[in-house]
Order: C-alpha cells, then structure tokens, then sequence
C-alpha cells in the first residue's frame, strides 16, 4: 500500500468559497460514489475505506489527498471536514444479501453502518450535515423481519432526518441486472403530506415496510420516473479479446461446460449459435444439487455483478458470434463499463479489477438520483417547484430475482 495514504487523516477543513456542495463518501471502495457526483457539481472532501486493493484504483483515479484507508470503527470525528452537505454510505452487503448468511446488521460487515452513523450523530454536533444517501442491497429491507432498516431509519430520525426509501435498478441505465434499496435522507419535517403514487422506484415490499412502520418520517421526494431500460446491450460494451488470448477456455471444457448445462440453458447457447440475441450472453456457474453447472442468461444483459467475497463467483461471457460457443471471463474493463464507468482508468490486472468494479455502484443510477433528489432540495422550498411523478407502476416488469420485491 502506498504509505502515503494509508492512515492518512483529512482533518477538519471548512467550507471554501466556490459554491460547490461537499459531501464525504463513506465506504468509498474505488470511488463510484464520486465518479457519479462531480461530474454534476459535487465535490469529494473526504474518503475512507478498508480496503488497500480498492484504494489503489481508487488513488489511480482521483489521488491520494481526500482518502482514508483505516477501518470505519478507527476513525475519529476530527478526521471529518467540517460543513459537509452530504455523507455517503454504500456499506457491505454481505451480511444483508439474499446469497449470505443475513446475519443482517448484527453482522461484523453489514453492522459497519453503525459506526458510520455515531459519526453522522458526531457530525450533527459540529455542523450539520443536511442530507444523507445510504445504499445497499435489497434484501437490507427484509433482513431480520424489516427489523435492520427500521432500526437505521429509528437512529436518523432520532437525529432529525426525514426518510425516503427507493429501489433503483442498474438495468434501466446500463446493461446490468443490479436493483439496490437507496435511503435518502435529509433534515426537516415531513411537511410534505403522506401521499403514496405508486412507482417504479417504490416496489410492493418498500410499500409494505413503509407501512409497517407508521410512525417513521417517510415522504416520497417527487422525482421523475426513471429511465425503463438501457440504450445499450451486453454486445455494445464488449472488449475485443484475441482468439487466441488465454483467457479463452480450451474446446472441451466449454463442450464440457455446455454438455452439462441443464435443457434450458444449452438450448439458449443454440439460439445464440443461431445468430439470436447478437450472439453473446453472460453466464454464471452455480452450485446445483451438489454440481456446478452453468447458467445463461437470456436477455441481452449481464447478471449483477458481484465479488469473490459475496459468496459468487466471476461471471462468464459466451460468445457464439464466430458460430462456435466460447467462454472467457469477462474482463475488468468490461465490468466497469457494465458499472456506467467505461473511462475509469485501470492499472490493476483483471482480477483486481472484476474485485473493485463488483462491488462498487453502479455510476449513472447514483448520479440519476441525487440529480433528482437534490435538484429538488435546491428549489424545495416551494413544493409546487418539485417535479412532478409519473404514475408508471404497470410499465415495469419485475425480473425472476426481483419477484420477492414486487410480489403483492
Ligand atoms: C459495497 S462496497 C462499496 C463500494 C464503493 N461505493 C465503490 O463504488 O467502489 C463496500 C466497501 O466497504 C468497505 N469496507 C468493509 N468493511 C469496512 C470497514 N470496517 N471500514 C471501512 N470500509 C470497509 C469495503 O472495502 C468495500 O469497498
């Protein structure tokens, strides 16, 4: 690690003259977070992280001077800038995840939102910071009976936030199955009245959770509805890989891998091999009564990318456009790009690289909300400014994971 930024204390700082809103991103990772949010006018004063191989791509990116590599419990409030407009929080999902153990926020991953928000208390006390946007996987709204997100909601009331809660998909800006549960937060009173329009962004669970918790400042921030789907497919962010690169897996272990396909699967290999769905598909390798077999996905988007350490495994490409099926992992390029950050440099090999870009956010969903989100809160102060929200709810169709979301 380099030595320069390991432990490095930002130290409190207050606000300069040039008008941008700052926000600390918590969690930091590679920086998403932030290459969704400066584009847009924000300015990162502040990052910390764990993690020393996310900190290099991160550093690589955006330099040594803002970031923190230290665990969340060892930080100090005096490490935090002063007059902050917003803190982030994408924390670990494994103990939230479907595929985990949902130790939930009792879990040593998961349970580091809480050390993040005795800092937002610490932070309340100094100089208030008027917004907050945690995000995480969607099972963080079932874990433990609803009992984890309720306890997180409880400890920001407490502090005088008001709360909105959303279900943002990757899939509606990038080719990428990836829906996550957003809470947004700011300090107020929920003067706006109760209504609940339905929405994409508000699936039948939320709605459920919300009610079962009468007595939390929940209000739906009149934002847009989102976009319905990419303008792009899984084809459209493709490396070229050579054909003899080595990465290629030799003939018989993609026959192998093929043959042993359940019915399903092979025959969607064949409708690539027949020219369907541009030819290309991404497939995962699961474990099936006690064999691993692989998995094709049939709709021109990669499955949710995902971290050796969440339990899963790379994700595969099958390209079939030569008119035989071959198989690669696919490559850290095309990971970030399926994150909606093509540019990102990358001086880390592919591994290193699928690590970061995994378990990161995705960069145009983060960037749509607070756009949305906090565009409002620059004009809110009349509610007849907010823009108004459309009543999509039946344009949507849930995927096959998402049906405990949007079950009725
Ligand atoms: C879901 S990822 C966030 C990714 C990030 N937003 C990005 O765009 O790359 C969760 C992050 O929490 C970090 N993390 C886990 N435990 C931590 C701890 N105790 N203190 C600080 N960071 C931690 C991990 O290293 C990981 O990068």
């Amino acid at each position: 690690m380099n030595g320069s930024i390991a432990n490095r204390r930002a130290g409190p700082e207050s606000r300069g003259d040039n008008g941008q809103p700052r926000f600390a991103e918590f969690f930091s990772g590679i920086g998403l977070v932030r290459e969704a949010l400066e584009p847009i006018g924000w300015r990162c004063v502040f990052a910390n992280d764990i993690a020393p191989g996310k900190a290099e791509m991160y550093v690589e990116r955006f330099g040594a001077d803002d970031l923190v590599v230290d665990d969340v419990n060892a930080l100090d409030i005096a490490d935090l800038p002063l007059d902050l407009d917003l803190m982030t929080a994408s924390f670990p999902c494994i103990d939230l995840s479907l595929a985990g153990k949902r130790a939930g926020l009792a879990g040593k991953h998961s349970g580091t939102i809480w050390p993040f928000l005795d800092l937002v208390e610490a932070q309340c006390r100094r100089t208030v910071p008027p917004l907050l946007l945690l995000e995480n996987v969607t099972g963080f709204l079932t874990s433990r009976g609803g009992r984890d997100l309720a306890a997180v909601c409880e400890r920001m009331a407490g502090l005088g936030y008001c709360i909105d809660l959303a279900v943002i998909d990757a899939r509606w800006f990038t080719p990428q199955s990836r829906p996550r549960l957003f809470v947004t937060a700011w300090r107020g009173s929920p003067e706006r009245p109760a209504d609940r329009p339905p929405s994409r962004l508000r699936p039948p669970a939320l709605r459920r959770f919300q009610i079962a918790h009468p007595n939390l400042p929940f209000v739906d921030l009149a934002v847009p509805e989102p976009p319905l789907r990419a303008e792009t497919h899984l084809v459209d962010l493709l490396e070229e890989v050579a054909t003899d690169d080595e990465r290629w897996w030799l003939r018989e272990r993609t026959a192998e891998a093929v043959g042993s396909m359940n019915p399903r699967h092979r025959q969607r290999v064949d409708q690539l091999l027949a020219g369907q769905r541009d030819g290309v598909a991404t497939l995962f390798r699961r474990r099936r009564n006690g064999r691993t077999v692989g998995e094709v996905r049939p709709d021109r988007i990669a499955g949710c990318l995902r971290t050796p350490q969440g339990g899963s495994s790379v994700q595969f490409l099958v390209d079939c456009r030569s008119g035989e099926a071959r198989i690669r992992p696919l490559t850290g390029r095309e990971y970030g790009r399926l994150q909606g950050a093509g540019d990102f440099p990358i001086a880390v090999g592919d591994r290193q690289a699928r690590m970061g870009f995994g378990d990161a956010v995705c960069v145009p969903a983060v960037r749509w909300l607070v756009e949305h989100t906090f565009l409002i809160f620059d004009e809110a102060v009349d509610d007849s400014q907010a823009l108004p929200l459309a009543a999509a709810a039946s344009l949507h169709e849930p995927a096959e994971h998402q049906r405990e979301l949007f079950a009725p």
